[in-house]
Parts: C-alpha cells; structure tokens; sequence
C-alpha cells in the first residue's frame, strides 16, 4: 500500500494514546480524514456532467485504518443537496452518531456546514465502504474502508504480494436526483443505468471509454488481495477475472474459509476478498462484473470492464474475457452462497446464538398504491410486514435519546398481519399496504432470530438487506415458503458466514441471527436503493443495557440539526 501514508495523518494521541498503550497488544492511533463534499463535471461515455463527490475524487479516498484505532472524519459539505455518510459495516458500539443514515440517526448536514464522524474500530478488521445516506448520492458519494489488522496479527491467509481496492458501481448519463424526482412524480421505477463501473471506470466495451478503464499490474507467479466491494444501487453483480481462479477469504471483513472459485457473486453493500495468483501466460486478461437478475424485471445488462496486464506485456495484446455464470443463473448463486463458512477459528471463533428469545417474521412486499397526485394516478411501493416505512422529519435516534414524543411507534408487527401462500402463485391482490413510522424494541443482549421472507405480491425477486450496528450470522436460507418445523433444525450453527448485508433469493428465505447487545436505533433496509425508496425499511430500537458502559454514549456537540 504504497499511497496510504500521503492519505491519512496519522498522530499518536498523548496521554490517552499512552494508556490505550497499555490496554491494547498494539498501539491504537488516531486517524484523521477531511471529507470536502463539492460537485465537479465529470465525464463518461462522450457525455460530461457535473457529480457530488468527496474532495473532486470519484470514487471517494480510501479510508486506511487498524483495527483499534479511533477514526475522526470531517465532513464539509460544499455541495446543493443536504447530505450524510454512513460507515457501512462499522459496527459503531454504544455510537449510532457516528452511523450515519440520513433521519435515522442524524439530521443531515447542510449546505455550508460540517460534521465530524467520530468512532472507533473495533473488532472488526477487513474491508468495509462508506456511501452517501441521503436521497441517490452514493451513486458517486461512495469509497473503500481498509481495516488492516493489528500490528503484529497476520491475515489468516498467505501474505500477498500487494493488494487493490475494486469498486464496483454504476453509472447514469442523466442527473440521478432529476431521474429520481421524475419517477417519483410519474409513480414509476426510475430508468436503469446506462453502464457499470471498475473504479469509476467502464471500461473499453463502452464508447470513448478507453481512457476509462481501470488496469492493475501483476508480476507472473505473485499473488494479490483484492478489495471488492459492491456499491451498484440496484444491482447484484458476477465477477470474475479470464483466465484466473479467485480464493474466497473474508465478506464484510469477516474471514471465511477459503474456497476457489471463477466467479463471485455479490449484492450491493457486501464485500468480498479475494486471493489472486499470477500463474497464468504473461498477457492481459479482462476482469469483467455484469448483473445477476433471475426474474423478469429490466436491468442494466452491460458488462463493465477492467485489466489484469502482467508487467511488460504491451497494451497492444487483445485481452480474452471470463466466462460469467448466465444473468439468470439461479442455481449458481445458491451453489456460491451455500460455499460461504465463517472461519470459526480459536482466535476468530464464531459467535452464533444457539438459543433465540425473539423470533421475528417478515415479508417482503411489492404493491402498486393508487396516488392521486402521480401523474399516472398510481405508485410502487414496498413493504415489511406489509407496512411500507415513511422517514420522520427529526432524526429517530435523537428522538429515542432525548425521549421526543410522536417521531416514531415501536409497534412494528413480529408476524406479517396474516399468513398466506407466500410464494405461491402471482398475487395480484393489493394486501392494503399501510405506511408508518414504525419500529420494533429489542431487549438489551436478546438474542433475535430474523427470517425475511420474499413474496410473489406483485413479483418475487431477490433483496439484499442491511442491518446497521452489527454483523450478523447466515443460519439458514431456501426456496419457496419457510417452514420452521422443516427449516429450522438444518440450520447452520457452526461456522454460518457472519456478515452485515445478505441476499434473501427470489420467491425464498434467509434467516439471521444476531444478539441486541448494540444499544441505539438501527436501521434495516434492503439495499437495493430503488426497494429502499419505496418504502422498503424499518428499524430496531435497541434498548440501554444496566451497566454504566452499555447504554447510548452522549451526543456529539456538533451533531447536525434538522
Ligand atoms: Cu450501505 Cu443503510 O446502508
């Protein structure tokens, strides 16, 4: 990592750095970061347009820390539009102020103001992202975190020679915010991307892109770590790399067992390392992502591209691209996510609760409401538990902490409001979505068993959802309707893949487990960011927990007001 140093100051706080000194095995550090939020015109495939990014970089600076440090980000946001960045996957103990999601745990930051992200990192080492959390900004708003381990801890892996961060994302010709409005006016899905992206790049198989195109260079017989992360708002994307087999080692910085394999799957939000081996004919062989869909739903079906050219090899030599598992292949992506194992390691054990003490059921829906004021008098939405999440106005956590009356309820429903054929033939029929601000409470260190259920109401198709202020572990997941007598006892209770976003499969199930001992309002959503906007959200109110040290820290002085 050649460049980390020039990104990031890094100073030894002193006396507190020296009692951390003595606590920790390796020395905690702060790390600061300044994050100028500013619009600059950018231009891909002939067209140019003006983007929100951090400091005129897209994509963002890679946020470098160690596990144990304290991180302070100072966000100054210079740009039209209000905004927040959430930490994604940083898991922000006893914190939520530092989280990030715009009305759920801080009122954004407005034009012309600036906040500072304070939190630590702790037990957690791997590769996270953040993004914006507000309206459709982390189209562009969006960058790496690397937690290296601490000084002294190995990766539980073979040392790689180098490692790169890869991006994947995608990319409009239009404004995204006009293109959101618009289709929320007409009630309608705004229109799909006009091209994915490797590091902000497309790629040659895209016009006047072949300046835009990411290229990493590799030595014949090392091996690299990549870094890849999927911050795509809608789409879940293969990858894979011609030529090459890739070894699974950690999603959502949390270490797998590792497996080959020559292709990934990945949702938005969730991150994969990989080991790469340069064992191949020097050359240059694509590294290629293109969506996964397996229904019937139009989606951006380009392929973006990047290049592994081992050294010395001349940019004349035509790359080869892999071969990807077909758009629709659903038996693929149950095959991959079935290989995915924690470690379960004595020094990284896995943590599973084997006994529950709150079951939760939810459905996900898809409805189309009549809306009066929509152009075309009607409007998609989305819901749990048929509940369809309307965003307060005050941010929830404020409202929880400072005990404010009427922001939200916390009688979000265990069970959807009655049970039918979930996945049966195609429902029609409009279940009467209903909208709210609604919440569940969590007992402080219950342990919560969630099974997301897709439905057929309008149509099934696959969710990757995202709980904030935990990881979670993957006990179970499958086809067709859960059935908790047949299901349950063929969960995976010893080593399930630990993780903070998951795919729930079209017209199935996955069932998570975690234990509340997070204190502060977390929000779970699916991160599909068209599902999101509809509707698609609801959030845990976990309470305080007895003890002085488990219950929700003071808010930070500069936190943003509404
Ligand atoms: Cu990566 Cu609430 O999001």
């Amino acid at each position: 990592m050649p460049h980390r140093n020039s990104l990031f100051s890094a100073l030894s706080i002193f006396p507190l750095g020296f009692l951390w000194f003595i606590c920790l095995p390796a020395e905690a550090a702060l790390k600061t970061y300044q994050f100028d939020i500013q619009v600059k015109n950018v231009s891909r495939l002939c067209h140019a347009k003006p983007i929100v990014t951090v400091n005129g970089r897209f994509p963002g600076p890679t946020v470098y820390v160690r596990e144990g440090d304290r991180v302070q980000i100072n966000v100054t946001n210079h740009a039209q539009y209000n905004v927040s960045i959430h930490w994604h996957g940083l898991k922000q103990y006893r914190n939520g102020w530092a989280d990030g999601p715009a009305y759920i745990t801080q009122c954004p930051i407005q034009t012309g103001s600036s906040y500072v992200y304070d939190f630590n990192v702790t037990g957690q080492r791997g590769t996270l992202w953040w993004h914006a959390h507000i309206l459709w900004l982390r189209a562009t708003v969006y960058g790496a975190i690397v937690i290296l381990p601490q000084q002294g801890t190995p990766f539980p892996f073979p040392k790689p020679e180098r490692e790169e961060v890869i991006l994947l994302g995608e990319w409009w010709h239009a404004d995204v915010e006009k293109l959101v409005n618009k289709a929320n006016q007409l009630g309608s899905p705004p229109n799909k991307s006009d091209a994915h992206t490797i590091n902000g790049k497309p790629g040659p198989l895209f016009p006047c892109s072949e300046k835009h195109t990411f290229v990493m260079e590799v030595e014949q017989g090392k091996t690299y770590l990549l870094r890849i992360i999927n911050s795509a708002l809608n789409d879940e994307l293969f990858f894979g790399i011609a030529g090459h087999s890739m070894t699974v080692v950690e999603v959502d910085a949390v270490y797998t067992k590792s497996f080959a394999t020559q292709a990934l799957l990945i949702a938005p939000g969730q991150t994969t390392n990989v080991l790469v081996h340069a064992n191949q004919i020097p050359g240059r062989y694509f590294m290629a992502a293109r969506p996964f869909m397996d229904v019937q739903l139009p989606v951006d079906n380009n392929t973006a591209t990047g290049i592994l050219q081992y050294k010395g090899i001349p940019n004349t030599v035509l790359p080869t691209l892999p071969h990807l598992p077909k758009s629709n292949d659903s038996a693929f992506a149950f095959r991959y996510n079935k290989r995915l194992r924690s470690l379960n390691s004595p020094q990284f054990p896995t943590n599973v609760p084997l006994q529950v003490d709150r079951n939760l059921f939810y459905t996900i829906g898809l409805a189309r409401n009549s809306c009066p004021a929509c152009l075309n008098g009607t409007r998609l939405m989305a819901s749990l538990n048929n509940i369809s999440f309307t965003m307060p106005e005050t941010a929830l956590l404020q409202a929880h902490y400072f005990n404010v009356k009427g922001v939200f309820k916390t009688d979000f429903p265990d069970q959807p409001p009655k049970p039918f054929n979930y996945t049966g033939a195609p429902l029609t029929a409009n279940l009467k979505t209903t909208i709210g601000t609604r919440l569940s409470k969590i007992a402080f260190n219950s342990t919560v068993e969630l099974v997301l259920q897709d439905t057929n109401l309008l149509s099934v198709e696959s969710h990757p959802f995202h709980l904030h202020g935990y990881n979670f572990f993957v006990v179970g997941t499958g086809i067709g309707n859960f059935d908790p007598g047949k299901d349950a006892p063929k969960y995976n209770l010893i080593d399930p893949p630990e993780r903070n976003t998951v795919g729930v499969p079209t017209g199935g199930w996955t069932a998570i487990r975690f234990r509340a001992d997070n204190p502060g309002v977390w929000f779970l959503h699916c991160h599909l960011e068209i599902h999101t906007g509809w509707g698609l959200k609801t959030a845990f109110v976990v309470e305080d927990g007895p003890g002085a040290d488990q219950g929700i820290l003071p808010p930070p002085k500069d936190l943003p007001k509404c």
